[in-house]
């Protein structure tokens, strides 16, 4: 392709090249839709482990799976993510010194942890309002924590490229409803 936009490599041939033109245009979400069971989340988790060996920063949001499953699923692929470091364990303290490129944000994991994530804005805008761990807003405020664990964000810009994955998205929430 010759346009001017960059696109980033997700590490899967087939994918960037037969059917990306070199991979995901820098900047933009790529929907990936199919059928229960076709192989979206495998294909996410390839993706995850082909950027953290091109050593690009990885967040990897999962809506349905446990941290340690993601990493287990993986292992049955020959996929290395062990080097991952879940949010969860980040918050409750449970992880030192964090050294990685690749955040996974297990949303079902963070049931205890989410509203310390939401506090500090709600205290400014002064609401009260319960949400679920499952919310728009907790997946956003979950991605900016990342990206400060990961070290790419300085002042709240972000200062690197980072492949951002969520798998999955209800069909009813788009992926940047957070930002109006
Ligand atoms: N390339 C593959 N080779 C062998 N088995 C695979 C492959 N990809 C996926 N599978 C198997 O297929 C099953 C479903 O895959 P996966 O969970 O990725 O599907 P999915 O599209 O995400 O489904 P859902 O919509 O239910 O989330 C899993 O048991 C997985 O181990
Ligand atoms: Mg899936």
């Amino acid at each position: 392709m010759s346009s001017g936009v960059r696109r980033i490599s997700l590490g899967i041939d087939w994918l960037d090249y037969a059917m990306l033109g070199g991979g995901v245009p820098r900047g933009n979400w790529l929907l990936i839709t199919g059928e229960p069971g076709v192989g979206k989340s495998i294909l996410t988790i390839q993706a995850a482990g082909g950027a953290n060996v091109d050593a690009m920063p990885v967040v990897y949001v999962s809506t349905e799976t446990r941290f340690f499953d993601v990493v287990r699923q993986a292992r049955q692929f020959n996929i290395d993510l062990s080097d991952a470091v879940s949010l969860a364990d980040v918050l409750a303290g449970k992880v030192k010194d964090v050294k990685t490129n690749l955040v996974v944000i297990d949303l079902f994991g963070l049931a205890r942890e989410y509203r310390e994530l939401l506090r500090a804005g709600e205290e400014e805008e002064g609401k009260s309002k319960a949400r679920s761990p499952l919310s728009m807003e907790v997946v956003m405020a979950s991605i900016e924590r990342a990206y400060e664990v990961l070290g790419v964000s300085e002042e709240g810009k972000v200062t690197k490229d980072v492949l951002v994955i969520i798998d999955s998205l209800a069909p009813d929430v788009g992926p940047c409803a957070g930002d109006g």
